[in-house]
């Protein structure tokens, strides 16, 4: 399937099959792909046609591949097929904005992991949005799901835990909140910092209002009802901030239209889910796991500080804020957006104990400062990995990443997977 549209520019001038077998074969020897069911055939135009199950991709494709390092990769046929789950009127996991979320990139991922990985349990320890943790929990039995933001810990709480809530309480709560007419209510913490900024101030208004409510009722709330409201309410407000899909800044508008509505997010609740909010650095040395998924940031923007409204929103100690953007003091950097990322990632790879670990890894973001390139490269992740086990590394080409952007095409993502050696595992 995959060769078949270009399987004519590398048979160019040549007749012979033979001479087509002996090619394709000496590519894919150079770039270690492995291939056990190719099968070939002529056209009706008589060109040559490849047939592959394993590899995604072309020849053409293979021989524009420009690779500056010794590494080779792996390109993989998808036989996973990632299907988003849908309610009307409720937020899933994946509606939201969240610079790396990997929710794209699920099948790819997937395919990759049923193929090279088993066990058990899924550990996903830098899981941003829980897009990837809660796809494994379709495949593995135990699931743990970490981040350092107190933000996405509450929704990994709000979807993921498996406790009881009311359903018909909270849909009555989030109806009575949307009946607020906001022009009524008193100026807040949340208005008075992001309103007209951020937000409409009559939009910040309520949202203030709405989250102080949460927290003054909060002994009349179960734990999950509790965080099912701040969960809708981090969503509902990403949908409506005035921001580019971060909140590093806010777009400078004349006037910002009032559009704030509370939508419900949809519980994805797993039966065995261990939930944290630690610095995968430390948590690393506490827990076990089958599959262990790494996906750092790999350059300097703190998730900290380009979520800090809706970290502020879900501590609400309503702390002081500082400058244009109205950041709090900082707080959860992470040192893979630092100078010393490299031996923070060889000290995680050296304290997990896994049978396999995965490793995310990209090159997306375009900056021009040289401090804001990748902390860590691939052969650094290819030499930390190979003390722990063997590792193969599976490449996704831009050819197939469709985002219609043409900033993107350079993007290329990879997957890095280790079996660990036994000695290794503890
Ligand atoms: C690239 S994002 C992960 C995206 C995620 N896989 C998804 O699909 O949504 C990296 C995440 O790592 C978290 N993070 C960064 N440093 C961390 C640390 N030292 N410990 C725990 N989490 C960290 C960030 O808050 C961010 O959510």
């Amino acid at each position: 399937m995959s060769f078949k549209k270009h399987s004519s520019i590398l048979n160019k001038n040549k007749t012979s099959l033979l001479q087509f077998q002996e090619e394709l074969s000496s590519i894919l020897q150079k770039y270690k792909i492995t291939n056990k069911n190719i099968k070939y055939s002529h056209n009706s135009n008589g060109d040559i046609q490849c047939f592959c199950c394993e590899i995604q991709g072309t020849l053409f494709d293979l021989y524009s591949q420009k690779h500056n390092s010794d590494l080779s990769y792996e390109k993989i046929y998808e036989d996973y097929k990632y299907s988003p789950r849908t309610r009307e009127n409720y937020f899933q996991i994946y509606s939201r904005r969240y610079i790396g979320s990997k929710h794209k990139l699920l099948s790819w991922i997937f395919s990759i992991i049923t193929k090279e990985c088993s066990g058990n349990s899924f550990a996903d320890i830098f899981a941003g949005t829980g897009i990837v943790a809660a796809e494994a929990s379709k495949t593995y039995k135990k699931i743990i799901a970490n981040d350092f933001l107190y933000s996405n810990y509450a929704i990994y709480k709000a979807f993921f835990e498996n406790t009881e809530y009311n359903y018909v309480k909270i849909k009555s709560i989030i109806d009575s909140y949307n009946s607020i007419n906001s022009q009524y209510l008193a100026d807040n913490y949340f208005s008075h910092n992001f309103g007209n900024k951020f937000f409409s101030n009559n939009d910040a208004k309520k949202i203030g209002f709405i989250r102080d409510n949460i927290e003054t009722n909060k002994l009349n709330l179960t734990d999950k009802e509790y965080h099912i409201l701040v969960g809708s309410l981090i969503y509902s407000i990403d949908k409506i901030a005035n921001t580019v899909g971060h909140f590093d800044a806010y777009i400078k508008k004349a006037s910002i239209k009032d559009s704030f509505l509370l939508k419900q997010i949809d519980p994805f609740p797993i039966d065995d889910i261990s939930i944290y909010r630690q610095d995968a650095n430390l948590l690393a040395r506490s827990i076990s796991a089958d599959v262990v998924y790494i996906d750092p940031p790999y350059n300097s923007r703190q998730y900290s500080r380009f979520y800090h409204i809706l970290e502020n929103l879900t501590k609400w100690d309503k702390p002081k804020l500082y400058g244009v953007a109205l950041k709090p003091e900082s707080e959860n950097m992470s040192d893979y957006c630092r100078t010393n990322a490299k031996s923070k990632f060889a000290e995680l790879i050296r304290d997990l104990q896994a049978k396999y670990i995965v490793v995310s890894y990209n090159n997306t973001y375009k900056s021009k400062s040289n401090s804001s390139k990748n902390k860590i490269s691939l052969d650094d992740i290819k030499n930390i990995l190979k003390n722990k086990g063997s590792t193969k590394i599976f490449e996704k080409g831009y050819r197939y990443f469709t985002t219609g952007n043409t900033d993107f095409q350079n993007h290329k993502e990879y997957l890095f997977v280790t079996k660990v050696q036994n000695d290794k595992r503890s």
